[in-house]
């Protein structure tokens, strides 16, 4: 079967390098205006493991909804324009998370990103146009203003979709590992030929690691390498001591992303799965893995 036009469409606007300038503007502006970390990080929804942008979402969409079906009953005028409203409250949060989450795309993403916030503020704009029009009487100009806002708005979802499973921002891009790794235990070779100190990227199967083995006590911390964010390489990160409770993390070279190498807890976004952690032991004088769940 044949790619629909639409999906074709967007797949030229995600390599559309005319729209950097403006691309780079916003990155900086998202970084800028949604500070400091830990707001970035509810934003994300590192809290409940789960971007929040994609939930947020259905609030206003679901008061627009429905005031559009109210706008075809008769004598629902008074109804539909609360709705309206809710609708226009509703989109800034949702605005705001999807902001936080723009700022760490990368290019292709941040092109269709760019769009599907255009549409979504364009819609934003035409609903409260709405909303206005409404309160001072004139519900016909309303009605035409948010019809128009809908489907800017289903414009701005498809984008959304595209973004979402045709580019795969927000998922975790470290849950494959668990199906690609053998159950059991694997030699990572001699303990004694892995650097102290400092990151090492091994591999299990064809699985890549980033493994670390401590100076002061001989420990050994294994995490899957690719980034559960986009599958940015953590080996190349920056090995940071943490806090007593944390113990050593590592922070992605890409977006910032920081881990627990003790356990592949997030303690930074804009990651908000966890990377999957090794079970480590040393067996005559070799490094041996084991994933938990792994097969
Ligand atoms: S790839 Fe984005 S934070 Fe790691």
């Amino acid at each position: 079967m044949k790619t629909l036009a639409p999906v074709a469409a967007v797949d030229v606007l995600e390599d559309a390098t005319w729209l950097d300038p403006v691309v780079a503007i916003e990155q900086k502006l998202s970084h800028a205006l949604i500070q400091p970390q830990w707001l970035r990080d509810i934003l994300h929804g590192v809290p409940q493991g789960h971007p929040l942008h994609p939930v947020l979402v259905q609030l206003p969409l679901g008061a627009w909804f429905s005031a559009a079906f109210l706008d075809l009953v008769p004598g629902s005028e008074d109804a539909s324009r609360r709705l309206v409203g809710a609708g226009v409250v509703a989109s800034v949060p949702a605005v705001a998370a999807g902001y936080a989450d723009y700022g760490d795309l990368h290019e292709q993403q941040m092109r269709v990103g760019l769009v599907h916030a255009g549409a979504n503020f364009t819609a934003i704009g035409l609903y409260s146009v709405s909303w206005l029009a409404r309160r001072s009487g004139r519900h016909g100009l309303g009605k035409v203003l948010s019809f128009a806002g809908l489907s800017i708005a289903g414009l701005g979802g498809y984008l959304g979709g595209h973004l979402s499973f045709r580019q795969a921002s927000g998922v975790n891009h470290a849950e494959d590992v668990p199906h690609r790794v053998e159950p059991g235990w694997h030699s990572l070779g001699p303990v004694d030929e892995l650097p102290t100190g400092t990151l090492a990227r091994r591999t299990v199967g064809e699985v890549p690691v980033v493994v670390l083995r401590q100076e002061s006590s001989d420990a050994v911390f294994v995490l899957a390498d690719a980034c559960s964010h986009l599958a940015g390489p953590l080996h190349e990160g920056e090995l940071t001591s943490g806090t007593p409770g944390e113990g050593p993390c590592i922070t992605c070279p890409w977006h910032g992303s920081t881990f627990s190498l003790r356990d592949g807890a997030v303690l930074n976004g804009p990651a908000t799965a966890p990377q999957p952690s090794f079970d480590t032991r040393v067996v005559d004088g070799r490094l041996e893995v084991s994933l938990p769940g792994a097969g």
